[in-house]
């Protein structure tokens, strides 16, 4: 890979050097340290073997880098009851064996009941704590790193939403709602999204949906995306990374403001599910091959 092919996201990211602490006024604060490399995966939905196998390579993929962290872009496993909960536990424990802290962006297959609660007592970072080293980021969460603006904005659409039921396994939460896209719009620019849906923006071919696909979730999906690409042209960020797509890829869109690098990650249990990725540069440690040997996927998921 060269410098060239390796550099994901260039605007504001030229100098390349750390600048802790280096907001502008009226820009969100940076946190106490910010790291240099991070870990980015997505879609683990509650797969405990993967999750631990994954961090359990991030002293490896971050070698060298003081504060280990995993950005995880949604539908993480937040789930109820005692599964939910031996799940959570055992990521932290995890977590906490690799010197790693997580934080993540809600998908749709999250327990909103549960996060609804939790959000309502932020810490005074704004993240929130959901066992110990895991930390929801809410939709439209900001924060600072090296000069550049990230903004969580989770959530997406089950598709197959028909054979789910409403508070068992599956939250009308999941769908970002007109008042946060209103609000998270209205907090300007950003240089970084962290979504789990894909804006509908950036075009991608899928399979026939499966039978039980509802109709109106197919419409209440495209709907979603065409939200997401409305806050995108009102933040207007150089990058966007999401997964819920279930695909590894990395493309470079036109959105009518300039070049956006938009990258997708792979499901549990694939390779492609996760990489690191160098925040001062905004530079992939996998090279573009890696990224764009996807398999035609269904969906979303
Ligand atoms: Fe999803």
């Amino acid at each position: 890979m060269t410098a060239e092919s390796g550099r994901w996201c260039a605007p504001g990211a030229e100098s390349g050097e750390d600048q802790p602490g280096g907001a502008e006024p009226g820009e969100p604060p940076p946190p106490p340290s910010s790291p240099h490399r991070i870990v980015v995966a997505g879609d683990w939905h509650g797969n405990e073997e993967w999750a631990v196998s994954v961090i359990r390579r991030v002293p490896h993929l971050l070698a060298g880098e003081s504060q280990r962290l995993i950005l995880h872009l949604g539908d993480f496993g937040i789930w109820p009851d005692k599964p939910g909960q031996v799940y959570l536990d055992r990521v932290s424990a995890a977590l906490a064996g690799a010197g790693a802290e997580l934080w993540f962006v809600d998908g749709n297959h999250e327990d909103f009941s549960r996060l609804s609660k939790l959000d309502a007592s932020p810490g005074p970072d704004g993240r929130v704590t959901v066992v110990p080293r895991v930390r929801h980021l809410p939709r439209g969460y900001r924060w600072n790193w090296h000069g550049l603006t990230w903004l969580a904005c989770g959530g997406a659409v089950s598709l197959d939403r028909a054979v789910r039921t409403e508070g068992v396994d599956w939250w009308p939460e999941e769908e970002i709602t007109a008042g946060q896209e209103a609000a998270i719009s209205a907090g300007g620019h950003a240089d970084v999204m962290i979504c789990h849906d894909c804006p509908s923006g950036v075009a991608h071919t899928f399979a026939r949906p499966p039978p039980e696909w509802a109709a109106e979730d197919l419409a209440r999906n495209d709907a979603h995306r065409r939200r997401l690409q409305r806050i995108v042209d009102a933040v207007m960020p150089a990058c966007v990374m999401h997964g819920h797509l279930h695909r590894a890829y990395r493309r470079t869109c036109d959105f009518g403001y300039g070049p956006v690098k938009v990258a997708g990650l792979d499901t549990d249990n694939r390779l492609r599910n996760f990489a690191a990725l160098d925040v001062t540069t905004m530079r992939w440690d996998a090279g573009e091959g890696w990224f764009s040997r996807f398999r035609r996927g269904s969906a979303a998921g």
